[in-house]
Formats: structure tokens, sequence, C-alpha cells
């Protein structure tokens, strides 16, 4: 087990981890299903499901992978026999799945970084049509223009970076990699949304984001809450098992775990704090009452339009930062989701890493090409018949956060039914001698055991309900 590899310390682990948690989700969903949700009132839902589910999940998770010092299904086979293990392989397919669509919205990212930076993307006319051509025309390379739209070329890049950091290990590729990204991510974050206070009617986008009205709160709120809440903290796939078993004894899982959440959820507040004052200094611009924010376009047409309204150097300077911030998440991201079944392929199959790495690298970027032509360059794929006329990205985006909620399920009743609690606790009070009489045990234990099975295993069902037949349709 020595050459498996660890983090430096704390502070390694904790970055590393809340960069796993930091990415698309916090910067572009979570924005738009604020947008869509009545925006305060989304935060509110969305911050009790941070503390109330998904903080104890966190800890949780940390602590089977640390005490078993293993991959996803190592672990759960180490501490519960075989049977257990095939939770840790739907976890490990969960992460597979999740890496084969990000890894497209990713290079729709870095696309738009480099369009911005260096191309002409800011002079286009209509950003919504430009979107529709961009995702939808995947290796136009007929041209140098049509090269440089290729988001086929782009999503290969970004699978190539996340592959060369993944290669070179736990604290000389993954640490490394955090250590710069994610100070970097905070640096862009913050001088963003300064400039974006100071522009013309900012502070109505402040109001909409801060001031709760309850009578915009419906069902799919509070769904939509709890599933960002678990895709965003990367909870329920076997994630933070991986990180958490290159854990030392020596160091503290609940503080870690305080830390990676608090992180994670000032990112996805500070993104609302950034998005807001932009499109509302948009619509004071265009003097119109309400700009379309909601669903995924939000970043890739609203903002560009507003990049381009800062006139073309401000533009290029603030929307070139945009993009770089949107990529240094994704990156620190992927980077966790092709760990997840690196380590399963290292630990348990004894593979060599290096070619564990690419070998999968490739084989989970063809696995994402369907969702890349499902924005409309395969018409079969862009209207599915038997998932409500949706698309095939959206299908298996849907499908991820359902392998998540129910993922986070079993793990309580694993650690309650299977492993047992008092097993857990020991795990964490080995390097806290005053967890042992602390409040905080037993919240954990009151919400592994009971609170967290219960409302994530009703709560999966109904989205499973909600995305086939729609709530609406059938309550
Ligand atoms: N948490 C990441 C995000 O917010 C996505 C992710 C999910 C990463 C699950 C790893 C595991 O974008």
């Amino acid at each position: 087990m020595s050459n498996r590899g660890n983090f430096s310390g704390r502070i390694g682990f904790i970055l590393a981890a809340a960069g796993s948690a930091v990415g698309l989700g916090n910067i572009w969903r979570f924005p738009y299903l604020a947008g869509q949700n009545g925006g305060a009132v989304f935060l509110f839902f969305y911050l009790i499901c941070i503390f109330l589910l998904c903080y104890p999940v966190m800890v949780g998770e940390i602590a089977i992978g640390r005490a078993a010092n293993s991959d996803a299904y190592g672990s759960y086979k180490k501490l519960g026999g075989k049977g257990w293990g095939l939770l840790g392989l739907y976890g490990i397919l969960a992460g597979i799945l999740i890496l084969s669509f990000y890894n497209v919205v990713a290079g729709w990212a870095f696309g738009y970084f480099l369009q911005i930076s260096f191309g002409n993307l800011l002079h286009q006319q209509d950003f919504g049509p430009y979107f529709g051509a961009f995702v939808n025309d995947i290796f136009d390379l007929s041209s140098l223009q049509g090269f440089a739209n290729s988001n086929l070329l782009f999503s290969i890049l970004f699978m190539v970076a996340t592959a060369v950091i993944v290669s070179k290990g736990i604290q000389k590729g993954i640490e490394a990699a955090n250590k710069i990204m994610m100070p970097g991510l905070y640096l862009i974050l913050i001088g963003i949304i300064i400039y974006s206070l100071t522009l013309p009617n900012a502070m109505s986008g402040v109001k909409f984001y801060l001031i709760p009205d309850f009578s915009e709160l419906r069902w799919t709120t509070i769904l939509d809450g709890l599933k960002q809440a678990f895709f965003s903290l990367s909870l329920g796939m076997g994630c933070l098992i991986t990180y958490g078993s290159y854990l030392k004894k020596d160091d503290n899982i609940s503080k870690s775990a305080a830390i990676i959440s608090v992180a994670d959820t000032s990112v996805a507040f500070l993104s609302g704090m950034m998005v807001f004052p932009l499109v509302h200094f948009l619509q004071y611009k265009l003097q119109v009452d309400n700009v379309a924010t909601a669903g995924p376009p939000l970043i890739f047409i609203v903002l560009p339009q507003i990049f381009s309204e800062m006139g073309p150097v401000l533009g290029r300077i603030v929307g070139g930062s945009f993009f770089l911030l949107v990529c240094f998440a994704a990156l620190t991201s992927t980077i966790s989701l092709l760990e997840v079944p690196v380590a399963y392929f290292v630990d348990t199959m004894k593979y060599n890493r290096t070619r564990v790495v690419w070998g999968l690298a490739a084989g989970i970027f063809i696995l994402g090409i369907p969702c890349m032509v499902s924005q409309g360059m395969v018409p079969a794929l862009n209207q599915l018949d038997f998932y409500r006329g949706q698309d095939w990205l959206s299908f298996i985006a849907d499908m991820c956060d359902i392998m998540l909620t129910t993922g986070g399920c079993l793990m309580c009743i694993f650690i309650s039914r299977t492993w047992k609690i008092e097993n857990m606790h020991s795990e964490i009070s080995s390097s806290e001698p005053n967890y042992s009489t602390s409040f905080l045990k037993k919240y954990l234990t009151f919400t592994i055991m009971w609170v967290a099975p219960v409302l994530l295993g009703v709560l999966s069902i109904l989205v499973i309900i909600e995305k086939f037949w729609g709530l609406e349709n059938v309550f």
C-alpha cells in the first residue's frame, strides 16, 4: 500500500478536494439554477441542503476512504464485503459518465476562452445563434476559422490536460495543479465581482439574488437545490473516498470537510454575486425588464453579450478572465473525476498508472462523443422520444444526478447497518481527541442514520419521477 501516494498534508488534501468540488457546477450550473428558481429562495434551500445533508455525507465518505485506504470499490469491499463492492463500482461508473459529458462542456468553455481572448467572438451580433452553431459544428476543420471553432478539438485538449496532471500522481500532479489553480480561481472571481458591482444597475441584480421571495417557491426548487448541492460537493460517487484514502492518519477529517464545504459554497455564492449584477447591467443597457437567465446557455449566450457591451478591450479582459476561471474550475474537477476510476484500476486491478490514465482518458472521451453531437448535429440524439424530447447530454447529466443521490443514500445505509457508525466515529476520533464527547458526533450519528438516508431516498425517487414523467403529471 505504501506506493499508493499521499497528499503532503491537510492543506494539499483540502485544496484538492475543494478543487474537485468547485467546478462547472458552481460557475455554470448554480447561477442558472438560481436564475430559474427565483434567486434568493433557491440560495436559501441550497444552504439548508449543504449543512443538513451534505456535510455529514462528506464526513462519512472521507472516513470510509481513510479507514480502508483504497479506491472506491476496494474500500467498500474491505469494510463491507464483496456485495458492497458493487456500490463502489456504481460510483466509479457515475464518475466515468460525469466526466464524459463534463469534458464536453469544459471544451466549450475552453473554446470560448480562446475565442474571446484571441479571436473575434465579441464582434458577433447575435450570441444565441453563434452558440448554437458552435456546439453543433463539432469538427469543421476546413478553414482556420473552422479549426478555431472545433469543439471536438477543444474537448480533446481538455482531456489531454486532465490526463497529463493525473498521470503525474497525487502530490506532483493533482496536489501541485490545485495549488496553482485554486488561488488563481479565487483571485479572478473576486476581481470580476468587484468590477461588476461598479456597473450601472448592479444593485438590482444583488437584490434579486439576496432577498428571497417565498412566493417563488416550487417543488422543483427544493429538488434542484438538493441535486445541485450533491453534485457541487462531488458527493455520492466515491470521489471523496478516493481522495480520503490519500489522507494521512493524523489529519483532521471533520474540520477538513467543513472547510471544503465552505469553500465550495462560497464559490457558488460568489458566482451568483458575479453573474446577477452583470445580467442586470445588461437589462439596463438594453432597457428591458428581464433577460432570460434560465438554462445552460446563461454563461455562453448572455455573458458574452455583456462582455461585448463593455467594449473591445475591457470586454476581452473581463470575458477572457471569466472563461479562464471556468476552465480552472472545470480542470480541478475533471482531474478528480478521472482519479476515481484510475485509482480502481491501479489499486484493485494492479495496472500501471500511466497506461490506465491514458486508456481511460481516451475511452471516456469517446463515450462523450454522443453528448457532443447531441446538440444539433445528430437530430436523433437531440430529441429523445423516451426522455420527453430532451437531448442526450441532458439525459446523461440527469442520470448522473440520480446516481449521486442514490449512491449517497446507500452509503449512509452502508455506514449505519454494515460498517457501523461506531467505526466511523473511531476513524474520525483517531485524529480528533475531543470528538468523542462532542455535539458533532451526536449530530452526525442522527443525520447519517436517519435524516440523510430517508431524505435522499425519497428525493431520489421524486427526481426520477420528475425527470421521466414530470412531477406535475404524476401528482
Ligand atoms: N463538483 C463538481 C462541480 O461542481 C462536479 C463533480 C461531481 C466532480 C462529482 C467530481 C465528482 O462541478
